[in-house]
């Protein structure tokens, strides 16, 4: 049985504070809110904690977890070195939605890494989750608290559809402020990698680090051997086939309506993943999720994940989903988008 726990997001109680840290000290699992998504922390010093992680999510054992800390010093034992762009990167954006990836120390287990010298460490901003690594008094590992290839999940509930019974403990501090992941840059590199656009944007890693090389695998051509594990596995995606529409503004509607059109008139039952100004003129019949104003990625990032999972709600025969512009957060969304529909993009 999971423990469910409502915390005040602004003042977490110390009681439910103390007993996630006591379960995570224990060995045991308790989902956590971060400003990003739901994360499921275990012990990241304790191999067995680390391994119950991968069985309760489903992960394969070759995709590698994040370490959480609470202070940006806790960095340093975790790793052989903090290379001037990670220190450039922490002073700037952390506490905040930014991964850094160097090179690990002897005290990491491999399990945490999948195997790999490298491990990925993060200093969230969300006062619940660092009270809670605190309170703990290890580094927590923490990937996103959702079965593996289902979308994260950005509040408490989607964290009980997917794992209720096979956790301890869930953290209730409601939905999460930014709703995508991390952004994920490897430092080991002497220009740094973007292995995932998230919650910072390349626009502010630019601001700092002046030059930022973007990982193959992020292009959408899908080709070549992935950086980051995470790469390879389709991701975020819902339970019917999703193709993703990417045009102009203008072009949009039109594209999304010849589509929608084409396959209802085969029988078919279409899903619409789309902004508030397309949901106005979509034909009857469609199943709609709406994300929002189509000029504002924050928001649509807030609830992409979701919209994505209300078409497990109502079943589909197929989904149109509508893009964004590749800038600013937009970068973090198209590519959840992308990986979602698995790589089946309209471009007209
Ligand atoms: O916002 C987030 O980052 C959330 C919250 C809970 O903090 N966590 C999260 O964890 O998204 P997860 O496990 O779902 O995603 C971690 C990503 C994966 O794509 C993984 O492959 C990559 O980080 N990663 C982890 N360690 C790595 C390493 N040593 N080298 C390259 N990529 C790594
Ligand atoms: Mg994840």
């Amino acid at each position: 049985k999971t423990r469910y726990i409502y915390v005040n997001p602004q003042d977490p109680e110390q009681n439910a504070i103390d007993l996630a840290a006591e379960v995570i000290r224990r060995g045991r699992l308790a989902a956590f809110p971060t400003e990003t998504v739901y994360g499921l922390g275990g012990n990241g010093l304790d191999p067995e904690a680390v391994r119950s992680i991968f069985a309760a999510k489903g992960r394969p054992g070759d995709n590698p977890l994040i370490l959480h800390i609470a202070a940006t010093e806790e960095a340093e034992r975790l790793v052989k070195t903090v290379t001037p762009n990670a220190a450039a990167l922490m002073q700037r954006f952390w506490p905040g939605p930014l991964t850094v990836v160097l090179e690990k120390s002897d005290l990491v287990p491999l399990v945490v890494t999948g195997g790999l010298n490298t491990v990925a460490i993060r200093l969230p901003d969300s006062l619940v989750a660092r009270r809670l690594i605190s309170a703990a008094g290890v580094p927590v590992a923490a990937p996103s608290a959702n079965t593996s290839g289902r979308p994260s999940p950005a509040n408490a509930k989607a964290v009980l559809s997917d794992l209720d019974g096979k956790i301890d403990m869930v953290l209730d501090a409601g939905p999460c402020r930014i709703g995508v992941e991390s952004t994920v840059v490897d430092c080991t590199t002497p220009v740094p990698t973007l292995l995932r656009p998230g919650g910072i944007t390349l626009e502010m890693l630019l601001e700092v680090l002046g030059e930022v090389e973007a990982a193959p695998a992020l292009s959408g051509l899908h080709t070549t051997v992935p950086r980051s594990p995470g790469m390879k596995y389709t991701h975020y995606a819902p339970s019917a086939p999703m193709r993703l529409v990417e045009a102009t503004d203008s072009a949009m509607p039109v594209i999304l309506e010849r589509y929608i059109a084409e396959a209802q008139a085969t029988g078919q039952v279409v899903g619409a993943l789309v902004s508030g100004e397309t949901a106005e003129r979509l034909p009857d019949g469609v199943v709609s999720a709406v994300y929002g104003p189509r000029s504002r990625p924050d928001m649509i990032a807030a609830r992409l994940y979701d919209c994505l999972r209300q078409f497990d709600n109502t079943p589909v025969d197929v989904i149109f989903a509508e893009g964004i512009a590749d800038k600013g957060l937009g970068l973090a969304v198209m590519n959840r988008m992308r990986k979602a529909a698995g790589y089946d993009i309209i471009r007209e």
